[in-house]
């Protein structure tokens, strides 16, 4: 498997991984599908950076590669957050028994391949980064949780928050959330509001629990106390919360946005490592090690 840019596709080039729809999940085109002029025409519609395929010995060996969910886990993920997002935004309660069953059933898939690595995801459509971000962040997280010995109970109270930990950005302005620059001070200071919406929001729903509301409360909290909204420190973090921490840095590294190159696995492990302790829990920047492919094939390593 080969990972291209855009410009690079050609006709009669095989994809090796589906290209999903961010903001709905849909399945654009599936894996194995033969590039056609038609098609590569579609795609260059889309915010799309990179496309996976399929190189002469991936064909030759038949060789795959497993996503640690089904894609259509992926997409019903993709469905429920777009469905929660909108009854925010229209002042509805949120539907606990879908985000339920579809965390359950991540868990579920991370349990039945518990051999199976992390391999970034990152050829979904950007249209909308924050539906491919927090469905990362919970397979992550789940992986993380998996490494760390933690039970499937428990697996799915962590997968639950890794879900929904950005759900308060749905109270910041657009304007603010997708600004291709720089924030001012003042934007900076309302986007770190964004776990406290989030916390809000999670405990308006009863039956959410209120660790679920404290994993996206505490998401950006630091083990040195340098994090917010509330600065705590290493003892006053939950533990649940400190692998959705290193989850969501480590997904945020490793995709490219507007106004960013992705940094490659291995180099955002590498940072991740450099500030164990001091700003991560050391045994879970460990364990995220355990669980991703550090150089997918594809990746640009300067020997
Ligand atoms: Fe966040």
């Amino acid at each position: 498997m080969q990972r291209i840019s855009l410009k690079e596709i050609k006709p009669g080039m095989v994809l090796a991984r589906p290209v999903l729809g961010a903001t709905d999940g849909r399945i654009l085109l599936p894996a194995n599908f033969k590039l056609t002029p038609f098609y590569i025409e579609k795609i260059s519609h889309y915010k799309c950076c990179e496309i996976y395929i399929q190189d002469s010995e991936t064909v030759e060996k038949g060789k795959g590669f497993n996503e640690p969910i089904l894609a259509k886990t992926r997409v019903k993920a993709y469905t429920v957050l777009h469905e929660t997002f909108e009854q925010i935004q229209l002042e509805e309660e949120m539907a606990p028994d879908k985000i339920h069953e579809v965390v359950n059933e991540i868990v579920a898939n991370i349990l039945d391949n518990s051999h199976t690595l992390y391999n970034m995801f990152s050829l979904e459509m950007h249209d909308d980064y924050t539906f491919s971000h927090s469905v990362n962040v919970c397979v992550i997280s789940t992986l993380i949780g998996s490494a760390m010995g933690y039970n499937q109970n428990e697996l799915e109270l962590i997968a639950t928050g890794a879900l929904l930990h950005d759900i308060g950005k749905v109270r910041i302005n657009p304007e603010i959330l997708n600004k291709p620059a720089k924030l001012t001070a003042s934007e900076y200071a309302e986007m770190q509001n964004h776990p406290l919406y989030g916390a809000e929001l999670i405990q308006k729903t009863e039956s959410m629990g209120f660790l679920t509301a404290s994993l996206a409360l505490q998401h950006h909290e630091r083990e040195d106390g340098s994090g917010y909204p509330y600065g705590l420190k290493s003892t006053g973090i939950h533990p649940f919360s400190k692998i959705v921490t290193v989850a969501d840095v480590f997904d945020a590294m490793t995709a490219e946005r507007v106004y960013k190159k992705a940094s490659p696995p291995h180099i955002a492990l590498k940072e991740l490592r450099s500030h164990a302790d001091q700003k991560y829990s050391r045994r879970v920047v460990e364990c995220l090690m355990k669980v991703v492919v550090p150089f997918p094939i594809g990746t640009d390593i300067a020997l």
